[in-house]
């Protein structure tokens, strides 16, 4: 899973420069969905586009607003989205391993950039376990349907 899809409000614009930045060098594809500058604009519109693209594409995301919280709400809207808001490194990792998570969302005024990378690597360097956790991600594919 190389390619990751981006996608931020005016609150997630700077991080969502920089973790560009550093998956780039990490040798990540991004595909960055917007926004382009600090202009307000309204974070689930983001948070759809990148969605759909995780979809459509069967890949990873970031979503990056002022909490997080706002990014992770609307995205788990979205049929097949399994998106949540994280701010440390164990959780990050779990969110693959345990939920089978596509979406990582981050808050940009929460914790530091330096933090920030070391839960995009976490997010990105875990797999699924499958097994029991397979059987949990089914039930809360059921709820979905
Ligand atoms: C925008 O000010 C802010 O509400 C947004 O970035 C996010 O934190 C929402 O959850």
């Amino acid at each position: 899973m190389n390619k990751i899809y981006i996608g931020a409000d005016h609150g997630g614009f700077e991080l969502k420069e920089q973790i560009i930045g550093y998956l780039t060098d990490l040798g990540y594809e991004v595909k960055d969905v917007g926004v382009f500058n600090t202009e307000s604009v309204d974070y689930p519109d983001y948070a759809n586009e990148v969605a759909q693209k995780v979809i459509v594409d069967n890949c990873l995301g970031i979503l990056i607003c002022g909490t997080g919280v706002g990014m992770a709400i609307a995205a788990n809207k979205i049929k097949g989205i399994r998106a949540a808001n994280i701010s440390d490194v164990f959780s990050a990792k779990m969110l693959r391993a345990h939920n089978n998570g596509n979406i990582l969302c981050l808050g940009a005024r929460t914790v530091g950039l330096e933090l920030h990378k070391e839960i995009v690597n976490a997010f990105l360097s875990a797999d699924f376990e499958g097994d029991r956790h397979q059987r949990r991600v089914d039930k809360i594919v059921a709820l979905e349907n």
